[in-house]
């Protein structure tokens, strides 16, 4: 219905543009909880979090993410397809140390991306779409988490 319909839409122009979406997504993420950079093993390489972000290793994993919302967005219709890749994809990032709140986080910084690259577009019916796709994507890998 309409929720697919505004996410689609909007993600025909930020989808095309994975990586820089990514780095006001992950740069408002750090913002937000500044030790989750050093979970990434490679943090280590690299002076200031605007350093990180433009290191290799960080933008793949800020590929990698997007590439995941790409998925979700692709199977609106069937997002229960991705789910047992989403659960181990939870239960890996248990392994490097990253718990489920931090997935919600997440949620509020892809949020913030959002509003960042859509202005005027960036509507209320638009945000509780995003909000409950993001929260099928979250809840799945929480599962996962916990197993
Ligand atoms: C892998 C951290 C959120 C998708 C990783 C790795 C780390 C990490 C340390 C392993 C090293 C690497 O591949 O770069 C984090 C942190 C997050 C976060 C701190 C903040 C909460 C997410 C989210 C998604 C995601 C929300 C997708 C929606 C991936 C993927 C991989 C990965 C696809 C590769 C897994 C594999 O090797 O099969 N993450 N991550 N990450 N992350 Fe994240």
């Amino acid at each position: 219905g309409k929720d697919k319909e505004l996410i689609r839409g909007s993600w025909e122009s930020l989808g095309k543009n994975k990586v820089p979406h990514g780095v006001i997504m992950f740069s408002r993420l750090f913002e937000l909880d500044p030790a989750l950079l050093s979970l990434f093993h490679y943090s280590t390489n690299c002076g200031s979090t605007q350093d990180c972000l433009s290191s290799p290793e960080f933008l793949e994993h800020v590929t990698k993410v997007m590439l995941v919302i790409d998925a979700a967005v692709s199977h609106l219709d069937d997002l229960h397809s991705l789910e047992d890749f989403l659960l181990n994809l939870g239960r890996k990032h248990q392994a490097v140390g990253v718990n489920t709140q931090s997935f919600a986080m997440v949620g509020e910084a892809l949020l913030y991306m959002l509003q960042c690259s859509l202005g005027q577009a960036y509507t209320a019916p638009l945000r509780q779409a995003w909000l409950n796709m993001y929260s099928i994507v979250e809840g799945a890998m929480s599962r996962g988490w916990a197993k």
